[in-house]
């Protein structure tokens, strides 16, 4: 996937990071430079950087880093190629006709056009005598026709080339149907065959309006699996989407609901909460955490009341909460999910239950309390510990109190015991927290543990070499071209390390003028961050000229690579002893 330079750098020109990151965080002037909350972890303290001069933003917290570009691909969830179409979107650039993206692009447009052709034809197929069976499991769910039409359902006759020929009579081929998971392939006769079977169809639907996937729920209870999903696809990934975004992103200024699957998001939806969304047949992921939390700062976990669904409630709050969220948990008594809970009470007792959704902390402690019989003088300390642990995890102080007076109530113990557990395992957790930074301040120095640059350890000599030059380059373009000319010129072979080599191919790619633009497609997020921040580690030095360059070279071609062999854990743990004594 080549795309041509200039047009990165027009593109570039055309939104100038300060402007476009302005629309995401809220920045401040700080010297040269600007400072904001940063839009990819919570923090209270701003420690997210854009940087002016270079075209480039850092956070200092989590080490999201990048371009303009690499910010619109994290902040809006895109891949390289759909972080271009946005920008160009929006500065009314044309994306260019001519390269092998072009055929990337119209290939994603014919999907999204092969998808709604198929969302068209299951709507289609509920209304036929076919559907008799999928009409009557609507009735029982209590489905009117306004929630068929709001969600778009439809069904998916139970035959095999049913879809499929419709879609070849539209001119839609049978590899193009498998890529959009509509069809399967059979291994064994090399046969095509719909996807979907005899299932009501919820059809997925992005910011954009696109029918992106599909969810196929059988039509009886028996049937397994209950649910079939449209698994990745060129336009779709699970991890980044949400059900019923489409609708609840413009009605969620006050929190998102966030419920367990189809069923719950359309019965919530049409009971008259439009900001209710769902994952797709998997647990919550942090990507999804991060699109909440760009529409809303409260989301209220609505899961189903039994185990399953409160121990996906526990799992969801840290990461709803590393996105920035303020997080409570729905409590709901006999119904076991919020479809059940509504047909059950109506619509006004699920907006009470709302309203009463517990914070975090009673959520946890209530699960706490479930567990263990407090009457049992045993179970009562392991509930007492497990409890003073929870609180001891919050940062606030006045918080804590008001937590351990609540504890203290419900366990029947005196408050003043409780917080000085409670500063016992804060004082532990400091002590080990010290310890980790120390091993990591060891590990980084080492190289080893490094993710991104697995071949560091036992190459860290020739690694920061290989920093030093290229952050060099991307500083001061123009020494590019001179370093691999000359007597002995620098050339990919001299790097010891995978990644500082693929970076240097790129850059050689590069029409003369390094720029990290360039580099989505071949990169990915995190690795682009690590390369922006090569670039600030020497804008920050005060030398950064010929000599500092040429010595790097040299001394990298003076490095020997040493191999990322088998014994890569005990050539990291033989630098690490020999750190140990400097660091300390
Ligand atoms: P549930 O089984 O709780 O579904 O699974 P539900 O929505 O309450 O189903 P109804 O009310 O019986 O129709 C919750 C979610 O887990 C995923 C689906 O996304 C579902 O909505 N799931 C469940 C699957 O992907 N596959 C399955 O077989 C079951
Ligand atoms: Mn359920």
């Amino acid at each position: 996937m080549q795309i041509s330079q200039g047009f990165v750098e027009e593109l570039k020109y055309r939104n100038r990071i300060d402007d476009v990151i302005s629309s995401y965080v809220n920045l401040k002037r700080a010297g040269s430079n600007k400072v904001g909350l940063c839009p990819f972890h919570s923090e209270k303290t701003p420690s997210f950087t854009v940087f002016s001069n270079t075209e480039t933003f850092k956070c200092f917290g989590c080490g999201a880093g990048g371009d303009v570009i690499t910010f619109i691909m994290r902040a809006e969830n895109l891949d390289y190629i759909s972080a271009l179409e946005f920008l160009a979107k929006k500065s009314g650039l044309e994306m260019p006709s001519d390269g092998d993206h072009k055929s990337e692009i119209v290939k994603r447009s014919r999907m999204h056009e092969m998808n709604r052709e198929a969302a068209r034809y299951f709507n289609k197929m509920l209304y036929e005598p076919c559907a008799e069976a999928a009409r009557a499991y609507l009735a029982k769910r209590k489905l009117s026709g306004a929630a068929v039409k709001r969600f778009g359902m439809g069904f998916a006759p139970d035959n095999f080339n049913a879809l499929r020929n419709y879609m070849n009579a539209k001119g839609y081929r049978d590899e193009e149907l498998r890529e959009a998971f509509l069809c399967g392939k059979s291994e064994r006769t090399g046969k095509y065959f719909d996807y979907f079977r005899g299932r009501l169809i919820f059809p997925i639907i992005d910011n954009f309006g696109n029918v992106v996937g599909f969810g196929g729920r059988a039509t009886d209870d028996e049937t397994k699996p209950k649910y079939l999903n449209t698994s990745d696809t060129p336009v779709f990934k699970k991890s980044r989407n949400l059900f019923a975004l489409n609708f609840a992103r413009t009605a969620c200024e006050e929190y998102l609901i966030l419920c367990e699957g189809y069923m719950d998001v359309i019965a919530v939806n049409i009971a008259g909460f439009p900001n209710a969304v769902a994952t797709l047949g998997t647990a919550l992921t942090s990507e999804q955490a991060r699109i909440m939390a760009k529409y809303t700062k409260k989301v209220i976990i609505s899961y189903d009341s039994d185990e399953a669904g409160q121990a996906a409630a526990k799992r969801a709050i840290p990461l709803l909460e590393e996105a920035g969220l303020e997080v409570s948990v729905l409590k709901m008594r006999d119904a076991k999910d919020p479809d059940e809970y509504i047909k059950k009470f109506g619509a006004q007792k699920f907006r009470e239950l709302l309203e009463g959704s517990r914070g975090k902390f009673d959520f946890l402690c209530d699960s706490v309390l479930k567990k263990h019989d407090i009457e049992n003088p045993d179970e009562k300390v392991k509930a007492a510990h497990e409890i003073c642990a929870l609180i001891a995890e919050i940062y606030s102080s006045v918080e804590r109190s008001v937590y351990i007076a609540k504890a203290a109530e419900k366990l029947s113990l005196e408050a003043k015991s409780l917080a000085s557990d409670v500063e016992r395992i804060r004082r532990r957790k400091q002590r080990e927290e010290s310890g980790e930074k120390m091993r990591k301040i060891i590990s980084d120095t080492s190289g080893y543990g490094d993710r991104i640059n697995r071949e560091m350890v036992g190459n860290t000599k020739a690694a920061r070499a290989e920093e030093t030059i290229l952050g060099i380059i991307m500083l001061k373009p123009e020494l590019f071209e001179k370093v691999r000319s000359g007597e002995a010129p620098l050339t990919a072979e001299d790097f010891k390390t995978t990644f500082g080599r693929r970076i240097f191919e790129a850059m050689e790619k590069m029409q003369g003028k390094v720029d990290i633009g360039m580099l989505g497609a071949e990169f990915s997020v995190e690795e682009i961050a690590r390369i922006t921040d090569m670039q600030h580690r020497r804008a920050q030095l005060a030398k950064n000229d010929e000599t500092v360059l040429y010595d790097s070279i040299a001394s990298l071609k003076n490095e020997k690579h040493v191999a990322d062999s088998g014994d890569e854990l005990a050539d990291a743990m033989k630098i690490i002893q020999s750190k140990k004594k400097t660091v300390k």
